[in-house]
């Protein structure tokens, strides 16, 4: 096949972690001379980075593959690759299911691929490794956005919530060097980029495995330093190890956005504990009140799981109190779904389906008049806002995003994606808020107050398992 034929596309599934990660396979393939492809029909490789962490993701890329399988029929050249988490959970059994895909590969040798796809010029190739070979970070990229970039501090995680495949499928916690991360912030801002969101399955146990202590806020304030830089987001804190230092740096560095995703989980410290959190609900309001106190604008969203092995009404109704309480901006609600490789699958009284559907629905209904209870608040302010480009379903507007993570649209005055804009909010919606310009050309972050620190002093000590 002629270099000049090969075209790409990719289909990612889950978390930043695998976006980040795909732009990664898409960059070595750009640096093999491929081309991106609008689609599968188009591409002469097809690759889906995939993810495992509930039962549907699994039954989606099963179903994917076979409509690839029907194009492939009729393009025998076109090669298929299965990367990422499902890849790494299910190995030789893509190969068994889907016989027609070429090549495997799992989350820890991403750098294999340009080999693996040559070897597959003869026979299928698949490869899984327990251990990463190259981090990610290291091989070169193909973003998707040339504002925003994706910037992985650490890989794989040490914790192990019974729920959860993530451990079993990303291996251990492995953090890059601060300097590294600094220096790769520095290149992406000397290349048009104006945000970034920091990436790791447990944002504040950064550092631990290179010098002992947690060192997330240290590399806070270090990105504050990076000149032209204007966004820092992360994704997540842990809430067992998100402490006062880092609710100091959100508050003092002025390019950390003033929102937070803080995965709750539920709201009974029984389930807590069979979930192994290693936190009480009192310690998780805790860590609200005390990044509230010292951010008071700050947008706090989570992760909610329903349903989860051994729940009861009374558990359940803790996980309302709390979002009652909290009243956060926005939750991703989940059904409890076993995963293979979890302790929580092996646990007695899994719930009846309708169990979990009807205390789902209850959820999202109480989350959903929070949610614009929340968004409410905005109305009549000027936010900052970072355009992102038209919006999705109306091309005569434009779609930013406020420093909280509220999506905004406005009407299309010509502003380019990446630039700044001020914006006067003049209606809310249950997802998103409705603004207009008020002054053209960029605006810049404005600046935040300091914080009171004594105020955090109080929640920073006291618990064995978080402090
Ligand atoms: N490392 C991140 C979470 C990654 S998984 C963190 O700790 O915040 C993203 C979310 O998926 C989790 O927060 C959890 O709410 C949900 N999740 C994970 N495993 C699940 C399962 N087996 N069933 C349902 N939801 C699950
Ligand atoms: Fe999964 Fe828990 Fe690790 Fe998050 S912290 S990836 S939920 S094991
Ligand atoms: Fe992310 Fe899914 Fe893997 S949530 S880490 S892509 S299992």
């Amino acid at each position: 096949m002629k270099t000049e034929e090969r075209t790409y596309f990719i289909r990612t599934f889950g978390c930043q972690m695998n976006e980040h990660d795909s732009e990664r396979l898409a960059g070595m393939l750009e640096a093999e001379g491929y081309m991106p492809a609008s689609g599968a029909e188009d591409a002469t490789v097809v690759l889906f980075n995939t993810c495992c962490i509930r039962e549907n993701a699994d039954t989606r890329l099963y179903g994917n593959l076979g409509h690839v399988k029907s194009i492939k029929d009729r393009q025998p050249g076109k090669k298929i690759v299965v990367a990422g988490c499902l890849a790494q959970k299910d190995r030789s059994l893509i190969q068994e299911k889907a016989p027609y895909v070429d090549v495997v590969l799992g989350t820890h040798n991403l750098s294999s691929l340009p080999r693996l796809l040559r070897e597959a010029d003869e026979a299928p190739s698949f490869e899984i490794l327990e251990q990463t070979e190259t981090f990610p970070s290291a091989l070169p990229t193909k973003r998707n956005s040339p504002w925003h970039a994706w910037v992985s501090i650490s890989i794989g995680c040490n914790n192990s919530c019974t729920f959860c495949i993530v451990p079993a499928v990303r291996g251990r916690e492995e953090s890059r060097r601060m300097g590294d991360i600094v220096h790769e912030v520095e290149s992406l801002v000397s290349d048009g980029v104006v945000e970034v969101t920091l990436l790791g399955q447990n944002v504040n146990s950064y550092g631990r495995d290179l010098d002992g202590t947690p060192m997330f806020s240290k590399l806070l304030y270090a990105l504050n330093d990076v000149a032209g830089l204007k966004r820092v987001r992360f994704t997540s804190p842990h809430p067992k190890d998100f402490r006062a230092d880092s609710v100091r740096a959100m508050a003092e560095c002025e390019v950390v956005c003033e929102h937070i995703h803080l995965p709750v989980q539920s709201g009974s410290d029984r389930l807590l504990k069979r979930m192994k959190r290693a936190y009480t609900q009192e310690r998780y309001l805790e860590k609200v009140r005390m990044v509230r106190r010292a951010i008071p604008e700050v947008a706090i969203t989570t992760d909610i799981i329903v349903g989860f092995p051994g729940e009861t009404e009374a558990d359940f109704e803790q996980t309302l109190a709390v979002v009652a309480e909290v009243r956060f901006d926005g939750a991703y609600t989940f059904q409890y779904s076993p995963r293979p490789m979890t302790a929580a699958a092996g646990m007695a009284d899994h719930l009846p389906k309708e169990v979990v559907q009807e205390r789902y629905d209850r959820l999202l209904e109480l989350q959903e008049e929070i949610g614009v209870e929340r968004n409410a608040r905005h109305l009549g302010a000027t936010e900052e806002l970072l355009v992102e480009g038209s919006s999705r379903k109306d091309p005569e507007r434009l779609t930013g995003r406020t420093r909280t993570n509220k999506l905004v649209h406005f009407p299309n005055d010509g502003s380019a994606e990446g630039t700044f804009r001020s914006v006067k909010i003049t209606a809310t919606r249950p997802h998103y808020l409705e603004g207009e310009v008020t002054v053209q050309g960029a605006a810049t972050a404005a600046p935040r107050s300091r914080l009171s620190l004594p105020l955090m002093a109080a929640a920073s000590s006291g618990c064995s398992t978080c402090s």
